[in-house]
């Protein structure tokens, strides 16, 4: 294990000893990672078995890393481009109807955050965008000089949690009416003209995460996958989802919890009507999510917001 640790220098994967400690790997299983991005999962899952691993990205550009792993792994990997709400499809076509083990890192990769072309980032000059898929419509840019003042406000309100919503989006429909938004700097300049006085984050976080999830459906992309798990995973087959934020982890929470059979109360008054029970479809291993180790998040603080649920199939 530590081997494999000490090869990931280029890139820190993040709660990588759990989710390959909690993914239970073994020699001949067959497993999917949902999430490839620079492939840290996916090359120390193939050199703790050996075992057939298939991964998915929406972004292109996560395919120069897939053909590095395809080198070293000709046999044993496989790379697939797209979705994956879209998994069982990509699967099918290669033939693969059952997994050992799906794993799902979710949410933007450090290599998109980072290059400020992709139009991610609030500290950049680089043209709004925020598409993990650069082939999908609409990108950030769209979103913010076409949508109206109560979509605006809503996207920001759901997917950002922000308090100032409405007056955000009343300010953008007033800036975009003298010229159109073009920069990240510029949005999230707009949103700090809103807030006063110190704080710890940066008062346009909210704004870009909504417009983020929103780009890219990353909501219903999880439920998707999550979904999608049901129908993929063998009897004893396992599911590891790392989240960085309340809405992605709420829905990972409440969906284990519903296919456990522990999201019903029953009155204590009256018989069970067995016929009202859901079936249990999986055996959650840990009560509660399980978060970072401080040593991880002093070495690479975007760790600390992680949090990781594991499920068997049963
Ligand atoms: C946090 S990064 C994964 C990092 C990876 N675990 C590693 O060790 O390098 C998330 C990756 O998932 C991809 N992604 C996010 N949502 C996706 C989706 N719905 N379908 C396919 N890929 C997605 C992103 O493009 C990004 O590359």
């Amino acid at each position: 294990m530590n081997k494999v640790l000490n090869n990931l220098d280029f890139h820190k994967p993040v709660m990588l000893k759990e989710v390959i400690e909690n993914l239970s790997l073994k020699k001949g299983e067959t497993y999917l990672d949902g999430t490839f991005g620079a492939g840290g999962y996916s090359r120390a899952i193939l050199e703790s078995a050996t075992c057939q691993l298939y991964a998915i990205d929406r972004d292109e550009s996560a395919e120069k890393f897939a053909e590095k792993l395809s080198q070293n792994f000709p046999k044993n990997f496989t790379f697939l481009h797209g979705k994956f709400s879209e998994c069982q499809e990509l699967l099918a076509e290669k033939n693969i109807t059952e997994l050992d083990g799906m794993v799902f890192d979710i949410g933007v990769s450090s290599m998109q955050l980072d290059d400020k072309e992709r139009g991610f980032s609030f500290d950049s000059d680089a043209k709004l965008d925020m598409r993990m898929d650069q082939n999908s419509f609409p990108s950030a840019y769209e979103v913010v000089n076409e949508a109206s003042e109560i979509e605006l406000a809503s996207i920001i309100k759901e997917f950002g949690e922000e308090p100032k919503a409405r007056q955000i989006a009343k300010k953008i429909i007033a800036k975009r009416s003298e010229k159109p938004i073009t920069t990240c700097r510029e949005l999230a300049n707009i949103v700090r003209s809103l807030y006063y006085g110190y704080s710890k984050t940066d008062s346009a976080t909210r704004t870009f995460q909504a417009l983020r999830i929103f780009v890219n459906c990353e909501l219903d992309e999880l439920k998707a996958a999550l979904a999608s798990s049901l129908t993929l995973l063998k009897k004893g087959g396992r599911l590891v989802v790392v989240s960085f934020h309340s809405l992605e982890d709420g829905i990972v929470k409440s969906f284990l919890k519903k296919e456990a059979g522990l999201d019903q109360t029953f009155s204590r008054y009256q018989p069970i009507d067995e016929g009202k029970k859901s079936p249990k479809n999986f055996q959650l291993l840990t009560k509660s999510a399980i978060s970072p180790t401080e040593e991880e998040v002093a070495a690479n603080p975007r760790a600390r917001s992680a949090r990781l649920r594991v499920a068997i199939r049963i």
